[in-house]
């Protein structure tokens, strides 16, 4: 899967085995909070689990991951658990494209409806998916161990 994405076109690409060190890498430089190696293994597999990431498609191009989105469904409903863009790389629409790419993917499957939540204090990641048509639902209290900040659970309807 390719697409347009202004002087740079971008490719979104499965995960496999092989690479997964450079998703880890970065999901270790995005989150306070981050998956083990056995966490990210474990979405490898099961019919009802992606995980992708997203690489500059032009051959000229560095092939080195920019991005990755990670979720799951389920008959109509699907949970986008992690999503992440290489710090160089933000504001390019990368976030965007990879939320994109997912919904389309997700439309294919059946899906109706998908679930998130994000950190209140997130306010880059909650304006990206308000830009999606996210809408606030509910709050989780002190949801994340570390920082005990609340979580926000967020649905966007496709
Ligand atoms: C949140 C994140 C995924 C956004 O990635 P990105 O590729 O920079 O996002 P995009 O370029 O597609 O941005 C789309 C829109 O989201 C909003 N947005 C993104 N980053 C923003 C920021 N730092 N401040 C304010 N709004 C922001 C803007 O509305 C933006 O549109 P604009 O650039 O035209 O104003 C990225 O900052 C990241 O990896 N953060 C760390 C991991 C994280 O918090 N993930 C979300 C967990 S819930």
């Amino acid at each position: 899967m390719a697409a347009e994405h202004e002087s740079f076109q971008l490719e979104l690409r499965p995960a496999a085995v092989v690479g997964l060190e450079e998703i880890i890498d970065l999901d270790q430089r995005s989150f306070a909070m981050p998956w083990s190696w056995q966490m990210f293994i474990d979405e490898l597999s099961g019919d009802d689990k992606r995980l992708y990431g997203v690489f500059p498609s032009n051959p000229d191009m560095s092939p080195l991951l920019l991005g990755f989105v990670c979720f799951h469904h389920c008959l109509d409903e699907a949970t986008l658990l992690r999503i992440a863009v290489h710090p160089d790389k933000k504001r390019k629409g990368i976030a965007s494209f990879l939320i994109r790419e997912m919904m389309v993917l997700l439309k294919d499957k059946g899906v109706k409806k998908i679930f998130l939540e994000v950190g209140i204090s997130n306010h880059a990641a909650r304006r990206l998916y308000r830009s999606f048509d996210f809408q606030l639902i509910g709050r989780r209290p002190e949801y994340y161990s570390g920082t005990r900040e609340d979580a926000l659970i967020m649905k966007a309807m496709l």
